[in-house]
């Protein structure tokens, strides 16, 4: 839905003003008139509502229409989770009641954020709240998405060109989700690469960065030679995608890399069949790259940001790669192919070797790479790795402020032994344990940069199914944190 932040709204023709209110709060101290104030203090003293954690009141009222109490619960366990979990109870009963136009007003501040912050993280998290990825719903099975108009209340120190700020900065961050989001969610017969590399383009277009697309006859020239192996057992052709956003001059050069997997089958060492159309997802790194790009232009942040995003399938046919095979990356070195399901790090083996040679003062990549990333933290946090203490501490704590965890894991060399060769310079799989950890291993061997980030976001790029917090599907994670921490950079 479409936010604006309003220090002074005028509810009149407000179908329903939502108000978030925490557990044993009394006197919810919202920015609004001395009227609505009173109606809420009376509808929390006559013991109707108490703030408890999803706890909905609606009462009726005439400007607005009607006014929506949603519990937080406890004030001490206030966090991005649980306004989150209240944001999307807001979105379903606006969208159940067919609401046009609602205001929504939250009293306090999220833990670790000052005002100016919280408003711009509650605008752009409002406007998902009603999120669907419903492009391909023709008979419906639940009410049809109508579009909501929604003016954010925020606290009396936000003045109006304040808010007028904010709100440009929510709704461009909440937009570049959104193309994360819809890329994700679209299935692997639509988001190919070669559709992932038109999108970019257009994108690019729209927001004000370059956009190269590399296609496979390009790619062989660039001999990525892990790029192509992958895409061998595809009928479809491989790209490399570089985008380029620069100010006049540019403070820090940043390189964002994503790993663009369209469908991952596993190849010859084939997945189970059970939940592989979840594997549609395996593009969520190159999605986020993208959608940071995005944001990052329109922004107009003080940094030389370059996308980079290989992208192919992962399939198995009679000329596809398989386990036994020697591939020679484009770095020089060479692999040994023990399990083609590893293909994310191949394919990121090309593109972090032509990060570095962009020489930039950080490189960053986005992949959902392993599944032991998801045995260690599950949904709640994504895997990072780091080489540079500076980087990482900024990553985590702006993983913090957006509510998108981080949490680091080592990267020592000590791990080199699991992914040792008989017959090349690694091989591409270390084997069950530490699988996160020696996934990432692997990808340090093609950084050749003092500062360099892997995320991996194997848990957290989609939600497997509805939960309380977020629908199933793509959670468009990686955009706020790292526009938070380009934002932290001098
Ligand atoms: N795309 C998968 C990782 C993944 C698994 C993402 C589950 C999201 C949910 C990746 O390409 C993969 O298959 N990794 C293997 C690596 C193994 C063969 C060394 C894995 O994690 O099992
Ligand atoms: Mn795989
Ligand atoms: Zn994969």
């Amino acid at each position: 839905m479409q936010v604006v932040i309003n220090p002074q709204p005028n509810l009149e023709k407000t179908d329903n003003l939502f108000v978030l209110v925490c557990e044993g709060d009394s006197k919810p101290d919202v920015n609004l008139t001395s009227e609505l104030r009173k109606k809420i203090r009376g509808a929390i003293a006559g013991g109707r509502f108490s703030g408890r954690q999803d706890e909905v009141l609606t009462l009726l009222a005439v400007e607005p229409r009607k006014i929506t109490l949603l519990g937080l619960g406890r004030p001490e366990i206030l966090s991005h989770r649980v306004i989150r979990q209240a944001l999307t109870r807001l979105g379903a009963v606006a969208q159940k009641a067919a609401d046009a136009k609602i205001a929504v007003a939250f009293p306090y501040r999220i833990p670790g954020l000052d005002d100016l912050e919280t408003t711009r993280w509650m605008a752009d998290n409002v406007s998902h709240s009603d999120y669907r990825f419903d492009t391909y719903i023709t008979v419906e099975t639940e009410e049809k998405t109508r579009a909501i108009r929604c003016t954010y209340v925020p606290p009396a120190s936000i003045d109006r060109k304040l808010a007028k700020r904010l709100t440009n900065e929510a709704s461009i961050l909440s937009a570049a989700v959104e193309t994360v989001k819809n890329l994700g969610n679209g299935p692997g017969n639509e988001i190919t690469p070669e559709e992932i590399g038109k999108r970019a383009v257009e994108l690019g277009r729209k927001a004000g960065f370059s956009c190269r697309v590399f296609d496979k006859k390009q790619i062989e020239r660039m001999k990525m030679g892990a790029l192509l192996a992958v895409n061998a057992g595809s009928d479809k052709e491989p790209r490399f995608i570089v985008m380029e956003y620069s100010p006049r001059k540019p403070s820090k050069t940043v390189c964002l890399v994503g790993k663009g997997i369209t469908f991952d089958s596993g190849g010859i060492s084939i997945k189970p069949a059970d939940r592989m159309e979840e594997m549609k997802f395996d593009m969520c790194g190159a999605a986020a790259v993208i959608g940071t790009m995005e944001a990052v232009a329109r922004l107009k942040l003080p940094h030389r940001v370059i996308g980079i995003v290989a992208s192919t399938e992962n399939l198995p046919s009679g000329s596809a790669y398989k386990p036994g095979d020697i591939i020679r990356t484009m770095s020089g070195k060479t692999v040994e192919v023990v399990n083609t399901d590893a293909e994310g790090r191949m394919i990121l083996s090309d593109a972090l070797h032509y990060a570095s040679q962009q020489k930039p003062d950080h490189i960053i990549d986005f992949a959902t790479l392993t599944g032991a990333c998801v045995i260690a933290l599950g949904g709640e946090a994504s895997g990072l790795f780091c080489n540079d203490d500076n980087l990482a501490a900024r990553l985590v704590e702006a993983g913090l402020k957006t509510g998108e965890r981080v949490w680091r894991l080592p990267e020592w060399d000590d791990y080199k032994d699991y992914i040792r060769s008989e017959w090349a310079d690694m091989k591409n799989s270390g084997g069950r344990w530490a699988g996160a950890i020696t996934a990432a291993v692997f990808l340090k061997e093609f950084v050749d940069c003092p500062s360099w980030a892997h995320l991996d976001i194997a848990g957290t790029a989609y939600a497997e199914s509805r939960t309380p917090r977020d629908r199933k599907g793509a959670t468009g994670v990686g955009v706020r944190t790292t526009v938070r921490f380009l934002e932290s950079l001098d």
